[in-house]
């Protein structure tokens, strides 16, 4: 993933619904944080994650986290209540 997201480089904090979805990696989609299919010029792909329960997540928005599309706290803020 691009360390320049425009996502604000900080977790974001989502509740979401049962389903899969598509993360964006290359920053193209004017539906962040997720795939609008603007990456087809980029090379990046998505990373697809799945949901099976309605709950609040927090996805990774500095591009560092070793636990996309989740942040891991290596952004510097905890991304606390994860669950
Ligand atoms: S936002 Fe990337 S590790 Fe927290």
């Amino acid at each position: 993933m691009s360390k320049n997201m425009p996502d604000g480089g900080m977790p974001i904090a989502l509740t979401l619904d049962p389903g899969t979805y598509f993360r964006c990696t290359c920053g193209k989609s004017q539906n962040l944080p997720f795939c609008d299919e603007s990456h087809s010029s980029t090379g990046q792909l998505p990373i697809t994650f799945k949901i099976k329960k309605r709950q609040k997540v927090y996805l990774c928005g500095c591009g560092s986290s070793g636990d996309q599309p989740y942040c891991d706290g290596s952004c510097g803020v905890s991304p606390a209540g994860r669950e």
